[in-house]
This record gives C-alpha cells, sequence and structure tokens, in this order.
C-alpha cells in the first residue's frame, strides 16, 4: 500500500518524508517558505514580465508542487493583480489596463503520480500547527522542526483551485482512497475535497447521486465560492497550459520539444538522487533554455556547480535575505542574469576533488551504478581533496 509521511512544517505547510530516500522533500523551517527563497523569487518574475506575457516553466520533481504553487501565487498576486489594498485586504485588479494577455505553461515532472494527483489538496496556510500525530517515528525531523523559526507566506486558495481544475480528470483511484483515509485526513484541505467531489459529479443529473451533489454544492458555495470564481475568472483571462508527465525525468525531457524559460530543478540531495545531478542531464538542460532563461536549484555543491559548467553554462549563486546565506544555484547562458558570482574559494573547490559530477552517459543508468562510478572516480583521481584546498585556501587568505 502507498504510504504518507506528511507533517506541519514551520510555516503551515505540509511536508513530506521519504522513508526510501531517508530524506525530507521539503525544509522543516517551511515548504513554502522554501519554494519561494529558493526559486521564485530568485527567478525575478518581476522583471521578467515587464518585458514578456508569455513564459514557459519545467518544474523538474513536481512532488506535491510548492513551486509551481508558489509561481502561480506569485503571479497572482503581483503581475496579474496589484498588490494587497491594506484598508479593506482585498486584491485590486489592475494589470488588464495594460491589455497584456499572459500566456503561462507550466511542465511538470515527477515520477510519482500518486504524490502529483494529491498536490491540490494539501494544506499550506495552517495556523495552529500541532504535529503531535505524527504518522511516522522521526526524532530529526521533531528536533530540526524545534528549531527553525516560521516564515509567513500565505498561498492564495485559487492557486489549489486552479491546480485542481487542470488535475481533475487525471485524479485516480489510489489517490482518491488516500483522500479518504482518516489519519491523512488533517493535512488536506476537506473544502478542495468537496470541490474535487462536486465537480467530479457535476455533470451527473437525476441520480441517486443528486443529494450528495446538492450536499456538496452547499458546502462549496459557503467556503469557497468567491475563491473558485476568481479562480475561474483568472483562468478565463490567462491562456495558463498545465502539462503534468509522470515518469523519469530523464526520459521525459528527451522527448520534449519545448524550450523554457525557466527550469526549476527540485530532485533529492545528489547523494540521494544522482540522476537529476549529472553532466548528461544538464547538458539536456542546456539544450532546453531559451537564450534568455535560468535553471533554479537548491544545491550549494562544488560538483553540482562543476557539472553545470561542464555543460557549458555560467553559474551563480542565490541569495536569501531572509536567512542571509546562499541557498542554491543559478545556471544560465546569458552571464548578465547572474546577480551572485561564484567566489575565489567556490571557485577553487569546483577543482578539488569536491569538484568531481555524477556521470550518466546514457541517461539511464540505477542511481546506484552512478554512485558507484562517482565513488571511482573520486577514488583515482589526483585532484587535491577539498579538506587540503580549504586547509590552503585559510591560510593563504589568513582566515
Ligand atoms: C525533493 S522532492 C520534490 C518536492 C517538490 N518540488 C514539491 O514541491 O513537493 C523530490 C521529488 O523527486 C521525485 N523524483 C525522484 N527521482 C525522480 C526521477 N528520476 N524522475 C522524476 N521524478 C523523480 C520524487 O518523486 C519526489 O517527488
Amino acid at each position: 500500500m502507498y504510504l504518507l509521511y506528511p507533517y506541519f512544517t514551520n510555516d503551515g505547510s505540509v511536508g513530506l518524508f521519504s522513508p526510501e530516500a531517508d530524506d525530507i522533500y521539503h525544509s522543516t523551517y517551511g515548504a513554502l517558505t522554501e519554494a519561494y527563497e529558493k526559486f521564485i523569487l530568485p527567478a525575478n518574475f518581476l522583471d521578467y514580465f515587464k518585458e514578456k506575457s508569455e513564459i514557459k516553466i519545467l518544474d523538474i520533481c513536481y512532488g506535491i508542487g510548492y513551486n509551481t504553487k508558489s509561481f502561480l501565487d506569485y503571479f497572482l498576486k503581483n503581475i496579474y493583480t496589484d498588490k494587497i489594498d491594506t484598508n479593506n485586504n482585498k486584491y485590486i485588479e489592475k494589470s488588464y489596463t495594460n491589455n497584456k494577455k499572459y500566456k503561462i505553461f507550466v511542465h511538470a515532472v515527477d515520477y510519482d503520480k500518486i504524490l502529483s494527483n494529491l498536490s491540490p489538496f494539501f494544506l499550506a496556510n495552517k495556523i495552529n500547527i500541532k504535529n503531535n500525530k505524527l504518522n511516522f517515528e522521526n526524532e530529526k525531523i521533531e528536533k530540526m522542526l524545534s528549531l527553525q523559526k516560521r516564515e509567513n507566506y500565505k498561498l492564495k486558495k485559487e492557486v489549489s483551485i486552479i491546480l485542481l481544475e487542470k488535475l481533475k480528470n487525471e485524479i485516480n483511484k489510489d489517490a482518491e482512497y488516500i483522500l479518504s483515509l482518516k489519519n491523512y485526513r488533517p493535512f488536506f484541505d476537506k473544502r478542495m475535497i468537496a470541490l474535487y467531489k462536486f465537480l467530479k459529479y457535476e455533470g451527473i443529473n437525476n441520480t441517486h447521486l443528486s443529494g450528495i451533489i446538492n450536499f456538496l454544492h452547499n458546502i462549496y458555495y459557503n467556503h469557497i465560492s468567491n475563491s473558485y470564481k476568481n479562480a475561474m475568472k483568472a483562468l478565463n483571462l490567462i491562456d495558463f497550459d498545465f502539462k503534468l508527465t509522470n515518469d523519469d525525468a530523464r526520459r521525459v525531457v528527451l522527448s520534449d520539444d519545448n524550450i523554457y524559460n525557466y527550469i526549476f530543478l527540485d530532485a533529492f540531495t545528489p547523494a540521494k538522487c544522482p540522476c537529476l545531478w549529472t553532466l548528461e542531464f544538464f547538458k539536456l538542460l542546456y539544450n532546453h533554455l531559451d537564450s534568455e532563461g535560468m535553471v533554479l536549484t537548491y544545491s550549494n555543491s562544488a560538483a553540482i556547480r562543476n557539472a553545470f559548467v561542464n555543460a557549458g553554462f555560467y553559474v551563480g549563486k542565490i541569495f536569501s535575505e531572509t536567512a542571509q546565506k546562499f541557498t542554491g544555484t543559478v545556471a544560465v547562458k546569458n552571464k548578465s542574469l547572474i546577480k551572485n558570482e561564484l567566489s575565489e574559494f567556490d571557485l577553487g573547490l569546483m577543482k578539488s576533488k569536491a569538484g568531481i559530477f555524477y556521470r550518466d552517459e546514457n541517461l539511464n543508468a540505477l542511481n546506484e551504478a552512478i554512485i558507484n562510478r562517482h565513488s571511482k572516480d573520486v577514488e583515482s583521481s589526483t585532484l587535491v581533496s577539498s579538506s587540503k584546498f580549504i586547509k590552503n585556501f585559510r591560510r593563504k587568505n589568513d582566515i
């Protein structure tokens, strides 16, 4: 049976744990906050949409969709509508005065169909977080949760509704079964589940289901009718194309003809999922990126940066204002898009053993094989070790 390991992260959005990967899907300081800080803010969409009205995004490792959701949220709040009117706490819709018809294409890729199906239903704005019913044993996560502060990003309800509209015909029985289970209930938005049932049975009239439909209809009208109407209005005004592909990202990108303006790369860590961090995969991404485009990822690893450089990209760092530290890497074709250059230390580390990257010549090797090959490459390398490089660098620079 498919098992989920959800918990509330510190910003009130649901995060997941994967026992197979022995890794968290989302940072404990906030799944939504992480998406905003590592993918959305560094992408500088405000500048992008000053010039353009069309965008193509490839969301690699969509999971439960925080990166796409945060993009839509940011778009609705800052591009499609103007900022919030603080007097009456409502969004003021102004943007269509400039007569732009926005065209958005998001290609979401993840090999886990059930997770993608569940993406519109997870709660993202829980205020009183209580994780006393964690459905898995993980002291590590509880400890991390207690150490980190909360941020306050809030997801507009319209975002989940828009995704549900796009996904409603793809949701399979397994995902529906998970939505019906009692132990997962605290992590799902029950109004979204009601809306899904309503949308699903909408077309069926005069059957024994009529009573249920009326009941669901009332729930949905009482609670989310305004958001639903706003979401439908946005869908009428924006040309939003959402494509979900549930397969190995390497296969998907190999057979994809699109050229993207942004690529979000949110795979599990390189040590857990090296197949999406290899030189060959990055070369593939290079061929799918617009000349003014940007690949964003949370990894700061020297090997990852070196693989990007060897694949032909210019590489820079992501700086988080809130955390006051570097929290990821950007890879671009146009060097002038880089805001934070790699330092002398970063470049030196990339030339040490720490910079030896993963290989996957035929783009189909198993993660274990890629790890074994990498270990051998490191063992046989004559490059300086990372510890020696760091020691020398500190001595030379009096640190
Ligand atoms: C760190 S999580 C991504 C979290 C996600 N961005 C979100 O917002 O929920 C990594 C994801 O990678 C997916 N994944 C792992 N290996 C993959 C592969 N080879 N191809 C496609 N997806 C993969 C997993 O199913 C998982 O959902």
